[in-house]
């Protein structure tokens, strides 16, 4: 990862005598490690590692990111999807350079971190203060979640129970402080603290979180490896799993022994009688909040022991899956929520002199602020359109009604009459696009027409350039669009080089 870098010790030479050079180390490295924390959110690093890479060559300090434009920076992140977060980098790295306060470092501390620069959250700011800064600082991201909530036998749903979260994000802020003065003498015999409550800063904060992080991304994932896990020793979960697979009796954190049956925990939510697909599986779920307890289908409260399924044959192997088959448990899964599913009409409207019409989206929602054809969203009254014939129909009255309306506006500044768009031509529906976002899966139907020679748009449109302009092919290609837009653009391309094959051939 090329982020990884080691940690700037400001006590070690040769910064104690070059204050400045410190200063701008630690503005590089903050920058850096902002930058790759923002992209590795939902995104994998093996993804985000050309990304990032490419970012850096381009914009190597957030000086230079500050004078970049929104459509550049935009561009740099098409294909990693959530492109709100590319600009808010921007609008924040534009802040903390032009901040008195800042001038383009970032502050230290996760409060300030979290009240300064927009867009940064606790679990970044944690990231940064650790990393970076070398303060003890917890990260806990969807991955530290899982290893704590197995580490700790915590058996609820972290995407619900904001006290189970909170607790989580306790036991890591215990934990880094732990790391953070491990291997250090008692403070009050050594000049290493600064404070009883502040370890001098080092690089153990850092390397203790994003070591967590990794374990959660490699070892400790929905479907863990507990065979390869380095801290199956303090596991909760490992431990009742190996306990009710051998039927002995488990070991407590603290390394008592203790009868699982007999823990009673407020946190933890009652263990539900399921098929193990439910609660193992991404399928379904079995309750859906701690206190709500509605649940999917009629489940019945458990012991422990009768919550552990016994489906392995318990030799050496199977007692391994029995075990991972109770980690996988946690934490608890929450009913998924169901996918919105849209239809769009994608019309792609070529002029006679090659160019395409394309609309900016609004600088709020999804895809804010790309690019993309003139669209048209389906609604429940378009019922019709579920033939392709239908669609046609609505593409053309769309396609129509945008363009009549412009040609009107151009020519009489809004008051003129509604043309009958002379030139206009169909060339028929192209195929469709399905695309998934975390919440919507979305279908494009993507439409073609040609102007020719006898339209004319009188040279105005009536949405300023900045929101709507004809674009050349290269214009296109170099635009800032979202992927599934690209896709709808390469179906666009393959006809176009189909029709011209057609006529060289004629
Ligand atoms: N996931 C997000 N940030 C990470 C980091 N710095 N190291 C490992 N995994 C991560």
């Amino acid at each position: 990862m090329p982020w990884r870098k080691p940690w700037i010790d400001p006590s070690e030479p040769p910064w104690p005598s070059d204050p400045s050079a410190l200063r701008s180390a630690l503005e590089r490295r903050a920058y850096e490690v902002w930058i790759s924390e923002i992209m590795l959110q939902q995104t994998r690093v093996a993804v985000v590692i050309d990304y990032w890479n490419r970012w850096m060559a381009r914009w190597p300090t957030i000086h230079h990111l500050a004078r970049a434009t929104p459509d550049d920076v935009l561009s740099a992140w098409r294909g990693l999807g959530y492109y709100s977060r590319a600009t808010r980098i921007h609008d924040a790295a534009t802040l903390v350079v032009a901040d008195p306060a800042m001038r383009g470092l970032l502050p230290r501390e996760v409060a300030e971190l979290e009240k300064k620069v927009p867009g940064v959250g606790r679990y970044t700011a944690g990231a940064i203060a650790a990393i970076v800064f070398g303060l003890p600082a917890p990260m806990v991201d969807g991955n530290v979640l899982r290893v704590l909530s197995r580490q700790l036998g915590l058996f609820a749903n972290v995407k619900t129970d904001k006290s189970a979260v909170d607790l989580l994000w306790a036991a890591a802020d215990a934990l880094v402080r732990a790391v953070a003065t491990d291997g250090q003498p008692p403070h009050d015999s050594s000049p290493m603290t600064t404070d009883e409550e502040t370890p001098v800063p080092n690089d153990r904060p850092g390397r203790w979180g994003q070591a967590l992080m990794e374990l959660g991304s490699t070892v400790c994932t929905p479907k863990p490896n507990c065979a390869q896990c380095p801290i199956t020793s303090t596991c909760r979960a490992y431990a009742e799993g190996q306990a009710l697979a051998s039927k002995t009796k488990a070991k407590s954190n603290s390394g008592q022994s203790l009868d699982i049956e007999d823990v009673i925990c407020t946190l933890c939510q009652p263990f539900e009688a399921a098929s193990v697909e439910d609660v193992t599986g991404d399928a379904e779920v079995v309750v859906e909040t701690k206190g709500g307890s509605k649940k999917t289908k009629s489940a019945k409260q458990v012991t422990l022991s009768v919550f552990f399924e016994h489906k392995h044959t318990l030799t050496t192997t199977g007692k391994m899956e029995a075990i991972v088959d109770h980690c996988r448990k946690f934490p608890v899964k929450g009913v998924k929520k169901a996918v919105r599913e849209q239809e769009t009409l994608v019309c792609a409207i070529r002029r006679d002199d090659g160019s395409y019409l394309i609309s900016r989206r609004p600088d709020k929602g999804l895809l804010a602020g790309l690019w993309e054809f003139p669209s048209r969203i389906l609604v429940d009254g378009d019922e019709e359109a579920s033939s392709k014939a239908a669609r046609s129909k609505l593409a053309i009255s769309h396609v129509t009604e945008m363009l009549g309306r412009k040609q009107r506006d151009g020519l009489t500044g809004g008051q003129g009459v509604f043309t009958d768009l002379k030139g206009l031509n169909y060339e028929g529906e192209l195929g469709s696009v399905p695309w998934l976002f975390s919440h919507l899966k979305l279908t494009m139907h993507v439409h073609v027409f040609v102007l020719d020679g006898g339209w004319s748009d009188a040279g105005a449109l009536s949405t300023p350039p900045a929101m709507q302009r004809w674009a050349s092919r290269d214009e296109v290609d170099c635009e800032s669009m979202g992927t599934g837009m690209r896709r709808c653009w390469a179906l666009v391309q393959d006809w176009e080089r189909e029709i011209s094959e057609a006529t060289d051939g004629q």
